[in-house]
């Protein structure tokens, strides 16, 4: 009857397993990288028998709307407001709204 739930952004975020943790580094992913990804080190949906379902949804969902966002706008941080700071809770999400200026990049 316990009710628990794993700190992923703990696990994401953990030098045990990731080389500068906290820096943005899309290549650790790629394909031969001298430090693979550890099997269950990445799980933000998951994984095992009760893996997300909606997986491949929003991972195309995401990539779609990121692209589609990119190629339409350019996007500017509005001066003058605190840094974003980061909620993480089953998904990691911002704490709190901050502005962004979206700018329509005419074709
Ligand atoms: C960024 C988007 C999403 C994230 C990060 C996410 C993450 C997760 C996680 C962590 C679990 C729990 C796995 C476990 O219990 O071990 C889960 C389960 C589940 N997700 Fe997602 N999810 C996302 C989107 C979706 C979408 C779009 C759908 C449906 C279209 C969906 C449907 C489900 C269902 C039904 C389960 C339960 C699977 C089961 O218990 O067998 N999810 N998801």
């Amino acid at each position: 009857g316990t009710l628990f739930s794993l700190y992923f952004h703990g696990l994401h975020h953990d030098a045990k397993y990731w080389d500068a943790p906290e820096e943005f580094r899309a290549r650790r992913f790629a394909p031969g990288q001298a430090r693979p990804v550890q099997p269950f080190a990445y799980v933000p949906f998951g994984g095992g028998p009760r893996l997300c379902i909606g997986m491949q949804f929003a991972l195309t969902e995401m990539q779609l709307v990121t692209l589609e966002l990119l190629r339409l706008f350019e996007i500017e941080w509005v001066a003058g407001q605190p840094p974003a700071t980061m909620q993480p809770l089953v998904t990691l999400r911002p704490k709190g709204d901050f502005r962004v200026r979206l700018r329509y990049l005419s074709s």
